[in-house]
């Protein structure tokens, strides 16, 4: 396990072959003139082919069935309690930032953040479906995460085995002295 930390993403490169953006949407942030996403309630939509396009949400319900079945779509289920609805539940209810790309109904990647807004931001499941890993979906989810919050907040994660050599792609730091505590064992008693 690795910890790593964002402080801002990197600006968004143009894709080879990427067509404008079909919703026209400029890449800016809604209310604010530094933020890439003009409409505050619905991102933006971003091609992947000429086929169908991926829209990004940070506002839109994730129902537990399909949390649980993104995961196991982007492999991220191997290592996340999918069948155990109640902490499925209550990382959904809890989560405040769900970030979430769809196509059409279908959910295809979602990034759960769990953040004050002003200070820091752990980011603590980032999936995106198999069919569509690779295009660019993983680094939106990430750059819509950070322009929900305030500048200088700070994007804290812990890497999974598969995705270790992802994260400095994105500009994310490996931190040297990040800390975890289990459930079990208890803490250490008191010594006195
Ligand atoms: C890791 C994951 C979230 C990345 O999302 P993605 O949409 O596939 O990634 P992107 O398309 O945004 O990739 C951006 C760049 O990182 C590279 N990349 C993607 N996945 C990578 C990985 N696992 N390891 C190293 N590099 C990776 C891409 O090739 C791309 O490079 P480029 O910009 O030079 O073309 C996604 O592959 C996934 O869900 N993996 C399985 C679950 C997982 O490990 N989640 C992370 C939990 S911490």
């Amino acid at each position: 396990m690795i910890i790593l930390k964002l402080s801002r993403l990197p600006p968004r490169r143009k894709r080879h072959g990427q067509a404008p953006n079909p919703a026209g949407a400029s890449l800016g942030v809604a209310g604010s003139s530094d933020s890439p996403y003009p409409n505050a309630a619905t991102a933006y939509a971003r091609p992947h082919s000429v086929m169908s396009t991926v829209s990004y949400h940070h506002d839109r319900p994730l129902s537990v069935e399909a949390f649980a079945d993104v995961l196991r779509r982007s492999t991220l289920g191997e290592r996340r309690p999918v069948d155990d609805v109640h902490r499925l539940e209550q990382m959904l209810r809890h989560a405040n930032l769900l970030c979430t790309a769809w196509t059409g109904d279908r959910v295809v990647g979602v990034a759960r953040g769990l953040t004050d807004f002003s200070y820091c931001c752990y980011l603590s499941d980032l999936a995106v479906d198999a069919a569509y890993q690779g295009r660019g979906v993983g680094t939106e989810l990430i750059r819509l995460m950070q322009s929900r919050l305030e500048p200088g907040a700070k994007i804290i994660l812990l890497s999974a085995p598969k995705a270790r050599s992802y994260y400095p792609h994105l500009g994310f730091e490996a931190h040297p002295s990040a800390w975890t505590l289990s459930a079990t064992p208890a803490l250490a008693p008191r010594r006195n």
